[in-house]
């Protein structure tokens, strides 16, 4: 089993996006093992985007993910890295599929309503940057065996 880190952003937390974003993620079959509402600070910021610092975008990027609070979770489930990104769809609004998070709720690029990790080894770091080990929760649920 694989676990992804997801966050709504503040755009989502903003328009009241929280509910429906977990619900298709729950409609996948994925299951939520942490989640918290967080105001992040400018430091855990720059740490959550650190593979972008450089690029012109990196300060309105931080500016944005500070901007107000988010809905940060860890995810569970087989291939879920990939997996999630395909239901949160692409990063470019332009690009977004119809069906997706994105390609459904967003109309600015910026504005993409959730992040979700890249890789295996992005998601444990992200996670890191929010949930101690002890915030994980390991549960089973019986529908597991029909996905
Ligand atoms: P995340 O799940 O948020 O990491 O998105 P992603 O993996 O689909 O995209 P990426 O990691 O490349 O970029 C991170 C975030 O930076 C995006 O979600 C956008 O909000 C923002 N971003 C990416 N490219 C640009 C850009 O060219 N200009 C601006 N203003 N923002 C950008
Ligand atoms: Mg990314």
């Amino acid at each position: 089993m694989d676990r992804t880190f997801l966050m709504v952003k503040p755009d989502g937390v903003q328009r009241g996006l929280i509910g429906r974003i977990v619900s298709r993620l729950e409609d996948k079959g994925f299951k939520m093992v942490a989640g918290k509402l967080v105001q992040m600070t400018e430091d855990q910021a720059k740490r959550h985007y650190a593979e972008h610092e450089g690029k012109p975008f990196f300060d309105e990027l931080v500016g944005f993910i500070t901007s107000g609070p988010v809905f940060a979770m860890v995810w569970e489930g087989d291939d879920i890295v990939a997996l999630a990104r395909i239901v949160i769809g692409k990063t470019n609004v332009k690009e977004a599929a119809p069906g997706t998070i994105r390609g459904d709720f967003a109309s600015h690029t910026p504005h993409n309503l959730i992040h979700g990790a890249d890789s295996p080894e992005s998601a444990t770091r992200e996670a890191a940057n929010f949930f101690s080990s002890e915030e994980l929760v390991t549960y089973d649920k019986s529908i597991a065996a029909w996905l």
